[in-house]
């Protein structure tokens, strides 16, 4: 039967331990809490006050991708973002997971302006808060599976086998203990999409954002990552899955439809 992503019962704060703030956070002037950027901990996950992205340049032809969206996502929350082909929805997780920046309107994550702050700035907080799921696993091909989620610790200031040992740990949370040694050529599309989930958690993000991640996989493979979300939200992880695929949608408890670069639905609580 297929699992429905349950509506958070209690409110979990994700603090990431000190010793995993990137070493840019520590040494270059972190954001210092103000009243436009509130206690990490009680902020929601991440929030969009009427955002806007437009393409192109003002004399050439121009695509309003984003159009005034507003949306709040709580901590614990597990969010399905639907619409079609062209509707926004990269362009909104690109925007939420600050690899992108609007070209008008507010990015809050965990609490920070993001779009008040510097780049440097805004990648610590990035590595320190979001982690991501791709439609392509973007694992690296000579590189174990367990090495490829120690990567995702790089930067962050931690020893080789402090590393390796939370990289283990992370692939035992999508199952995949028993592949730790493989190479992505030696393991399943559905496979390769837990190391890169793995990869994604190994930091303790505040949310996990995912843009079509069943979008490789058949559909019997992409239902076990879906179940491999669902359990993930249970055990207190916050998530946005981005897709065009209503039949994935319906898994999540809320589910924000975008149309035309709007918000048709699901933006309010
Ligand atoms: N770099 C860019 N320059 C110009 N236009 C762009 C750019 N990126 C996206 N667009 C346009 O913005 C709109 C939204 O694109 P986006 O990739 O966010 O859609 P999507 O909902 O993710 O679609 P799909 O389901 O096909 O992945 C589209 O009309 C697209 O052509
Ligand atoms: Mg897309």
């Amino acid at each position: 039967m297929t699992r429905t992503m349950a509506p958070p019962t209690s409110e979990p704060v994700v603090t990431p331990p000190a010793d995993l703030t990137p070493l840019s956070v520590r040494t270059m002037a972190a954001p210092t809490p103000s009243p436009t950027s509130p206690n990490a901990d009680l902020a929601p996950a991440l929030e969009l006050r009427e955002v806007t992205k437009v393409y192109g340049s003002a004399k050439g032809a121009q695509v309003r991708a984003l159009d005034g969206v507003t949306l709040t996502i709580e901590r614990g929350e597990a969010v399905g973002i639907v619409g079609p082909s062209g509707s926004g929805k990269s362009t909104l997780l690109n925007i939420m997971g600050t690899l992108d920046r609007p070209s008008s309107g507010q990015v809050f994550v965990s609490g920070w302006e993001v779009s008040k702050l510097r780049d440097d700035a805004v990648a610590a907080i990035r590595a320190r808060s979001i982690g991501f799921v791709f439609q392509q696993f973007f694992l690296l091909d000579n590189r174990s599976a367990v090495d490829n989620v120690a990567d995702g610790l790089l930067y962050a200031g931690i020893g080789r086998s402090e590393r390796r040992r939370r990289a283990l740990s992370a692939l035992g949370r999508v199952g995949l203990s028993h592949r730790a040694s493989h190479k992505p050529n030696e393991l399943s599309g559905g496979e390769c999409q837990r190391v890169a989930i793995a990869r994604a958690l190994v930091h303790d993000p505040d949310i996990l954002l995912a843009d079509e991640p069943t979008g490789n996989l058949d559909s019997a493979t992409g239902e076990g990552i879906l179940d491999l979300f669902a359990s993930l939200h249970e055990s207190g992880s916050t998530i946005a899955v981005i897709t065009h695929d209503p039949t994935v949608a319906r898994r999540f408890t809320r589910v924000i439809s975008l149309w035309d670069g709007k918000i048709e639905s699901g933006g309010e609580r």
